[in-house]
């Protein structure tokens, strides 16, 4: 646990050091047009069903596995509502605990819901894939959003009529000061105004391996933590929790990867 404490120090202290802005190269205006206009623009993209099943997506109907994902979908929608919430940030103690996984599932099932309209943005800017997950690879990254390099219309992509995402196709060069510095949060800013979604889902990287999430966290209205059954331990949950809580407002804990021995499925998440 010193190992995490001190990780987590490390983290802190290197985010005090780091005070460069980078500049941003181009600040493009978001368009006048109503965010109905700016949503049917987007470029639309499709999840073949095969694609679908090698990554674990499976929110895309109403079925017994898309459950866990649509009560996880229901809770946190309350939550969201009862606070007034909109920005939500994913992240995980350690690696592979199936954030991304969550993020792309859980958003699909909000999108389910007509009224509500999701936008998901990769925000794991040194091992970016929510792309891989979705198996669609843009042409630009989100990241040159956040530079200030391209417009946000021109490289969100859309999934259904009410579900977009900001994908990645590279890491960024300095995902640390991107995601400090002003200009993000004023381009973040700037993109929920223009596209007015119901609910935000940030897809970050796990929280003892960076000091992305001590930057990024205080800025969203709330936080879900995601631990694998596998390999989380309970001290780690407890720690990145109570870090969590210092930064943001914790949604709760999901356990992901526990298998259930009666569910022909194998695994399966639960939530607190
Ligand atoms: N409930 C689950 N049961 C079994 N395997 C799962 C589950 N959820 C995700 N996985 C698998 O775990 C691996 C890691 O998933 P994912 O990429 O979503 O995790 P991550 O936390 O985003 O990882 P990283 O820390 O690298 O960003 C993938 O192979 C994924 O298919
Ligand atoms: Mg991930």
């Amino acid at each position: 646990m010193e190992r995490l404490e001190a990780a987590l120090e490390k983290a802190r202290q290197s985010r005090e050091s780091i005070r460069t802005e980078p500049k941003p190269e181009v600040v493009r205006p978001v368009p006048a047009s109503g965010p109905a206009e700016l949503w049917h623009q987007l470029k639309e993209f499709k999840i073949s069903s095969r694609a679908a099943r090698s990554h674990r997506i499976t929110t895309l109907t109403n079925n017994k596995l898309s459950s866990p994902y649509d009560l996880l979908r229901s809770r946190v929608m309350r939550l969201m509502r009862e606070n007034d919430w909109q920005t939500l940030a994913v992240t995980s103690p350690n690696v592979a605990c199936g954030k991304t996984t969550v993020c792309a599932n859980l958003a699909i099932s909000l999108s389910r819901q007509p009224d509500t309209r999701v936008l998901v943005i990769d925000l794991d800017l040194r091992r970016p894939s929510l792309h891989r997950i979705l198996s669609y690879r843009p042409n630009q990254s989100f990241h040159e959003v956040l530079e200030g390099k391209i417009r946000a219309e021109d490289q969100l992509v859309r999934f259904g009529d009410n579900l977009a995402f900001g994908l990645n196709n590279k890491p960024a060069r300095n995902p640390s000061e991107l995601l400090q510095s002003n200009h993000c949060q004023t381009v973040l800013t700037q993109v929920r105004t223009a596209f007015k979604p119901d609910i935000v889902i940030f897809d970050l990287p796990p929280m003892m391996v960076s000091d992305d999430n001590v930057a990024f966290l205080p800025t969203v209205d709330a936080g879900l933590l995601v631990s694998a059954a596998d390999s989380t331990t309970v001290s780690q949950v407890d720690v990145c929790e109570k870090e969590m809580a210092e930064l943001t407002n914790p949604l709760g804990v999901i356990l992901n990867k526990c298998r259930y021995s009666q569910e022909d499925t194998g695994y399966g998440n639960e939530y607190y």
